[in-house]
């Protein structure tokens, strides 16, 4: 049965942006259009919810906007949020707003803002969208925006690797993930890197080290080393330097890619996945759904409790790691 109640839904995206939230806040609107529900666009995350950023949105607003990265209504991370004031704030400035449920798209950080909010004000009704590049969410096989930064950095790896052939240069290439390496891990399948370190698991420099001997004495000198952000012993920088000291004969080179790769056009399967998730967000809220984040598992939609989404996170898989190992040898 439909929820009757709600009238107007509002809209915003909060934390780092990722590729395909403008779909994703496109297809909330246009579903919402289609319920007869009215749609009220959030500006800058939390923080928009606090200082009354609130734009009316009709189909037009969302026309032409598809195929572009970033997010039009503008994120956030809003330390406000996390005070009590700032909840009330936002709760006070809902009611007066008339919006009777949100639809949030982010990240962890964006489902434990969502969380304490009802915990404060449980009356609220949220759904929300994972949309960050990581793909550390549990309840969705993958999150918006992780596919289009897994291709800005095979693209980008790609490249780099013409250099370290051409120069016989060993490069460390760091990938964002400050607790997830799933970006790092299919990056480097994708790319063939030579080795691939990740927060997820702890980095063996002698094990590198003996690698990269054994390499040389095959007359291999170059390669990418794939490190995420949050690799235990501090990123591709210091992981330069360790081997370094070890292996003064290896040319070295550190390239970090960066905000790069939370940019750009977002790919097919981003757009598709964005659509999908804005419509069944819209969809779940009509059923009376609250405090759930909507995924995709096993190509079927489902709704997951914020809190499981955000603490089971999403493993890597051991498998994709003794893959990536043996490509390597
Ligand atoms: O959560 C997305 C993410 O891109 C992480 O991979 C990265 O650690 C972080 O955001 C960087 O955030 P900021 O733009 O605030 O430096």
């Amino acid at each position: 049965m439909t929820d009757s109640s709600i009238r107007k839904i509002g809209v915003l995206t909060s934390g780092g942006d990722a590729p395909g939230m403008n779909a994703a806040i496109r297809a909330v609107v246009r579903t919402a259009m289609s319920e007869k529900i009215s749609v009220v666009g959030i500006g800058h995350g939390y923080k928009g919810l606090i200082n009354k950023e609130f734009t009316p949105m009709f189909g037009n607003s969302v026309s032409a906007i598809i195929h572009h990265g970033g997010t039009i209504l503008r994120t956030s991370r809003c330390p406000e949020f996390r005070t009590d004031e700032g909840l009330d704030l936002a709760y006070q400035n809902m009611v007066d707003e008339d919006i009777d449920a949100l639809v949030v798209i982010g990240g962890d950080g964006t489902f434990r803002g969502a969380v304490a909010f009802m915990k404060r004000h449980p009356d609220i009704k949220i759904v929300g969208l994972p949309g960050t590049i990581d793909n550390d969410l549990y309840g969705t096989d993958y999150t918006i925006g992780y596919d289009t930064a897994l291709n800005t950095v095979v693209e980008a790896v790609d490249k780099i690797r013409d250099t370290a052939n051409s120069h016989g240069t060993l490069f460390f290439v760091e990938v964002m993930g400050r607790d997830a390496g799933f970006i790092a891990l299919n990056g480097g399948i994708a790319t063939g890197a030579e080795s691939i370190l990740i927060p997820e698991t702890v980095t063996d420099i002698d094990n590198l080290v003996k690698k990269l001997q054994y390499d040389q004495r095959k007359h291999k000198t170059w390669g990418i080393i794939l490190v995420a952000e949050g690799e235990a012993l501090g990123g591709a920088a210091q992981i330069a330097k360790l081997v370094k000291e070890r292996l003064p004969s290896y040319e070295t080179r550190v390239t970090i890619l960066g905000h790069i790769q939370r940019g750009g056009s977002p790919t097919c399967a981003d757009r598709v996945l964005a659509t999908r998730l804005g419509y069944e967000g819209v969809k779940a809220l009509l059923d009376g759904q609250s405090g759930v984040m909507v995924g995709i598992m096993n190509n079927k939609a489902v709704r997951i409790p914020f809190a499981k989404a955000t603490k089971w996170h999403q493993r890597i898989d051991s498998g994709m790691l003794e893959i990536a190992r043996v490509m390597a040898l």
